[in-house]
């Protein structure tokens, strides 16, 4: 066998023999392709070399050595008992593990002509440990790279759907849209759910998937940050900019839907307005796609879901600052925001046309309690009904000068609560119920063995019963997270929400 160094080995070149580890593994078949990734792989499992055959027969004298060592019959010590099994050749047991050899069964052995005996490697001694542990995780990047979605001409926003003249985008003329009861919103086409990347929920992500994940969404903040910069500073913003920030989000949500919500479960309080917006459109497009929409209509709920609070930018600011109570006054200031909004969008040219409706609807509630106009749910455009659940949500799980923020499953339980006052749609709280789970995805849990685990991916079945990743046990983090699928049977369950006190760590923690 002929000893390669694995710096030597060329990535990418298609292998001319197979590879072999020192434990008779075989790592590489030949014709095969190392990546660089994977040379760097066994470089970290302290796999510095490894074995290329030069025949057949060298190749199965390394294998019986790679199990076996040889040991000398005059070796043998007459006074201590042996520490391990003891072989012939062809691997019957010839002593047992605890005998002491003493000459007379040395001179017997003599007798029938066996010398050379053979005592199995251990495996710490083949190094099985290392080779195992490489295996898993060249397995691990080895698996397929999520794709992104391939956007068509028929994908994007036509120009019927979109508002031809923005002079027309007036408190008025909305108004005037849901006097007339058209509203259009059923999902229609091929569902988006349906080019969702499956994942299987039990396996940890790949590093540089994290990596890119995370490169991705800061990429799309800091296109919001412009953005809503822009429109703060009462500039006209080109449609393509904001359909870029959705069609990016879209993107997230079809590689990963389980990790974007947990990447906006992180709540950032400062500059509320602009995470807002892009949460509130993240858990908008989640929503639409759980209840079936097609790419072109989550598009378009996440436009507008984007810009729905956008009016709040001329709220007075020592009025969204303030710790306490609102005045009467200061209540109908921030209860303008909707129609301010209207006037905000006006400098979106060619934006969709339900954007106004979502933007003026947003804070009207099923039963008539909301705001600007206290309308019937019926009147209510289902991409605003969609739009109000995500608003609700965010802006609880968020801090606030006025509160604290509440738990993600204390948000939620309070949504069932506003469905059961019929506030909300109950279509579209079930929705959410299905996407992020009762306990959502990316917050933390204790478990019925006092574990810490952090949700992972709902469980569209049974909503307490999510896939979850356990991070610490008996108050001890663990090295690495633990997968658990709650629904696939088992004692294990979750006790209760918790925070994440002393666990608080990156976006994908757990994933
Ligand atoms: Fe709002």
């Amino acid at each position: 066998m002929r000893k390669v160094p694995v710096q030597g080995l060329r990535p990418e070149e298609r292998l001319p023999d197979p590879l072999y580890h020192r434990s008779g593994t075989r790592l590489y078949d030949r014709g095969e392709r190392l990546t660089p990734e994977e040379v760097e792989l066994l470089a970290r499992h302290r796999i510095s070399e490894v074995h290329v055959p030069a025949s057949d027969e060298d190749l199965a004298g390394f294998l019986c050595e790679a199990q076996r060592r040889v040991v000398r019959l005059e070796d043998l010590d007459e006074r201590t008992p042996l520490t391990s099994d003891v072989f012939d050749a062809d691997g019957t047991l010839l002593l047992s593990q605890g005998v002491v050899v003493h000459q007379a069964m040395r001179d017997k052995l003599r007798e029938r002509g066996i010398t050379t005996l053979y005592i199995r490697r251990s495996s710490a001694e083949r190094g099985l440990v290392e080779v195992q542990s490489f295996e898993a995780d060249r397995a691990v990047i080895r698996r397929p790279r999520p794709k992104l979605v391939r956007w068509e001409a028929a994908d994007d926003l036509r120009p019927e759907d979109r508002v031809a003249d923005s002079a027309q985008v007036t408190e008025e003329a909305v108004q005037r849209q849901v006097e007339s009861g058209r509203m259009e919103g059923s999902p229609e086409g091929e569902a988006l759910a349906r080019h969702l990347v499956e994942r299987d929920p039990l396996s940890p992500r790949r590093e540089d998937e994290l990596r890119e994940r995370n490169a991705d969404l800061e990429e799309t903040a800091g296109r919001v940050h412009q953005v809503y910069t822009a429109l703060e500073a009462g500039e006209t913003v080109d449609s393509d900019r904001v359909t870029d920030i959705t069609k990016r989000l879209i993107n997230a949500i079809v590689a990963d839907h389980s990790l974007l919500l947990a990447q906006v479960s992180l709540k950032h309080p400062e500059r509320y307005l602009l995470h807002h917006a892009f949460n509130t459109a993240v858990y908008a497009s989640n929503i639409a796609t759980t209840l079936g929409y097609s790419k072109r209509q989550v598009l378009e709920i996440a436009y507008g879901a984007f810009l729905q609070d956008v009016g709040m930018i001329q709220v007075p600011a020592e009025v969204l600052r303030k710790p306490g109570r609102l005045t009467p006054g200061e209540r109908r200031e921030v209860e303008r925001h909707p129609v301010h909004g209207i006037n905000y969008v006006q400098r979106v040219p060619l934006l969709p046309s339900s954007t106004p409706l979502v933007v003026y609807q947003h804070h009207e509630r099923m039963d008539k309690g909301g705001y600007p106009r206290g309308r019937p749910g019926q009147l209510v455009h289902p991409f605003a009904r969609i739009s109000m659940v995500a608003d609700v949500y965010d802006a609880l799980t968020t801090d606030r000068p006025y509160r604290k923020a509440l738990l993600p499953y204390q948000s939620m339980e309070t949504l069932l609560r506003l469905v059961a006052r019929k506030q909300l749609d109950a279509r579209v709280v079930r929705a959410f119920l299905v996407c992020n789970s009762l306990f959502p995805v990316g917050s933390h849990v204790i478990l019925s063995d006092d574990s810490v685990a952090r949700v992972t991916r709902a469980n569209p079945e049974v909503h307490t019963r999510p896939v979850v990743a356990i991070l610490a046990r008996s108050g001890r983090r663990l090295e690495a997270p633990e997968l658990r699928d709650l629904g696939a049977g088992g004692d294990l369950q979750i006790v209760r929400a918790t925070a994440p006190e002393g666990l608080e760590g990156a976006a994908t923690d757990g994933f």
